[in-house]
């Protein structure tokens, strides 16, 4: 064969799945493979999928029809295109992909992507699917990506932490196409993001499906907490930023809380899912905690850290949701004051309990999403409004649309456009709001601003929340 083989990965769902799909580019970069934007061209197409909603599954199938297309006419001009489906669409339907997509050569689930390699060696001369859930650990085959990979991904990076779920809410498939919940060793988290640092990466935001139930084997052979876990990175030179998603309201403990009060890196920002307001619709989701239980959480972390704002995530719809239950979701909207929230329909996943139990009506959740949305909005515009003026370090990441204006994002994750010399990119800099507009605030560099040094971690963020 001559030249380097092309690869397309695509990335559908959460942030496990933008991470997992960079380690496996990593993974094929030894073994000649070289990434490229766009399916056209490639020789292997990876489309990384997510089973969490119908909508997301949807999705997945009408892009193997798009992938279907490419490969015929590819074949046309004597070219093979091995398309493959991973991530939890793979891990869920197996087989049925085959049978549904004739296109696809290779099926592989979560747990397999260190054997890419030679999956994609046995799919050059059959079909192949692979869901096991194998004895040993991916993350100690995966490959690292090299120095210049990670400079070219941007000065944000993910690390995955732990993966999996055990609470086993009824709507949901993660516990199902994720597995058990597996942490992995500190020193392999740290060393890990000690690589990410070395290559530039500034912020690292560490990941799980439930990332505050981390237990992982700690130096001193002791499981530590992730708070525990969060204290340690902040020690790694050139961190300037932590964050941590997605977090499950029953597992904050002492130490998170107190993660948030010690460390200034640690981002101000917590995306806590509440799902619902309502105690008897929380029950029969199997959350296993109240309203109130949330809102005592809220108290703490808030009192840990004056600055701190929240999101959440909302299921509208669930079976069995009256009109009075969705009335208690839109008063803790209210009561909470969330910066940002993402809702979503219920959608009945096949093999979850909620799927058996009686439905709500689609029109009636359409319009339970809308007014829920618009109530959402309506804080999200009052916080957004309430940092005009104010002056906040913003980590700029890239060029933003106009010319000489980079784009960068503020410890909130609003997007902040403003106008700095390119050498700034990769920099934390102090920026005065002077613009809100709809989908990202407009700044000015502070007169004093200095770039933050790795070890400023005493500059904190200004209060405004007021809460
Ligand atoms: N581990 C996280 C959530 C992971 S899934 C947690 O416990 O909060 C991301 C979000 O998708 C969930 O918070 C939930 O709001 C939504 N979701 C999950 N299953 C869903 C379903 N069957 N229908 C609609 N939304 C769902
Ligand atoms: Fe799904 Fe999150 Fe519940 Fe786990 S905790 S089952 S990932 S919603
Ligand atoms: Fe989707 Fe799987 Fe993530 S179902 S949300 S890709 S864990």
């Amino acid at each position: 064969m001559s030249g380097p083989r092309r690869l397309h990965v695509k990335s559908f769902g959460c942030q496990m799945n933008v991470y997992d799909s960079h380690r496996m580019a990593d993974t094929l970069a030894p073994e000649g493979y070289v990434e490229t934007d766009a399916p056209e061209g490639a020789d292997v197409v990876i489309l990384n999928t997510c089973h969490i909603r119908e909508k997301a599954v949807e999705k997945v199938y009408s892009e193997l029809g798009r992938m279907r297309k490419l490969k015929e006419e590819a074949a046309q001009q004597g070219r093979r295109v091995v398309i493959a489906v991973a991530g939890c669409v793979a891990q869920a339907e197996g087989q049925e992909i085959l049978r549904r997509a004739p296109a696809v050569d290779l099926v592989f689930g979560p747990q397999n992507y260190h054997r890419l390699p030679d999956l994609l060696a046995r799919a050059g001369r059959e079909r192949v699917v692979d869901t096991e859930f194998p004895v040993e650990d991916k993350f100690d085959f995966l490959t690292a990506p090299s120095r210049d990979k990670t400079r070219s991904r941007g000065a944000s990076a993910f690390v995955t932490v732990q993966e999996g779920c055990d609470k086993f809410c009824t709507f949901c498939v993660v516990p199902y196409t994720r597995g058990a919940e597996v942490s992995r060793p500190v020193e392999k988290v740290v060393a890990e993001v000690t690589r990410l640092a070395a290559a530039g990466v500034r912020e690292v935001t560490l990941i799980g499906q439930n990332v505050n139930a981390y237990h992982g084997e700690g130096p001193d052979g002791r499981a530590w907490t992730l708070g525990r876990l969060l204290h340690r990175v902040a020690d790694v030179a050139g961190i300037a930023r932590i964050r941590y998603t997605t977090s499950h309201p029953r597992d904050v403990d002492d130490s998170l809380v107190a993660a948030h009060r010690d460390l200034a890196a640690l981002m101000p920002y917590l995306h806590l899912p509440l799902q619902s307001g309502s105690d008897r619709i929380l029950a029969a989701m199997n959350r296993r905690h109240t309203c109130a239980d949330y809102l005592r959480v809220v108290d703490r972390m808030r009192a840990a850290r004056g600055d701190l704002a929240l999101s959440s995530d909302f299921i509208v719809g669930f079976p069995g949701e009256s009109e009075e239950d969705f009335c208690a979701s839109l008063d803790v909207v209210d009561e909470v004051g969330f910066a940002g929230a993402f809702s979503f329909k219920y959608s009945p996943r096949p093999g979850t309990p909620a799927a058996g139990m009686d439905q709500v009506a689609e029109d009636v959740k359409a319009e339970r999403l809308q007014r829920l949305q618009a109530r959402i909005d309506c804080h999200q515009a009052a916080f957004n409004a309430a940092c005009l003026g104010r002056t906040f370090d913003v980590l700029l990441e890239r060029s933003g649309k106009r010319p000489g204006q980079l784009v960068g994002r503020s410890p909130y994750l609003q997007p902040v456009q403003v106008m700095a010399p390119a050498s700034l990119v990769g920099e934390v800099v102090a920026v005065t709001v002077t613009e809100i507009g709809s989908n990202s605030l407009f700044g000015a560099l502070a007169p004093a601003h200095m770039p933050a040094a790795p070890a400023a971690s005493e500059r904190s963020t200004p209060a405004f929340m007021g809460a």
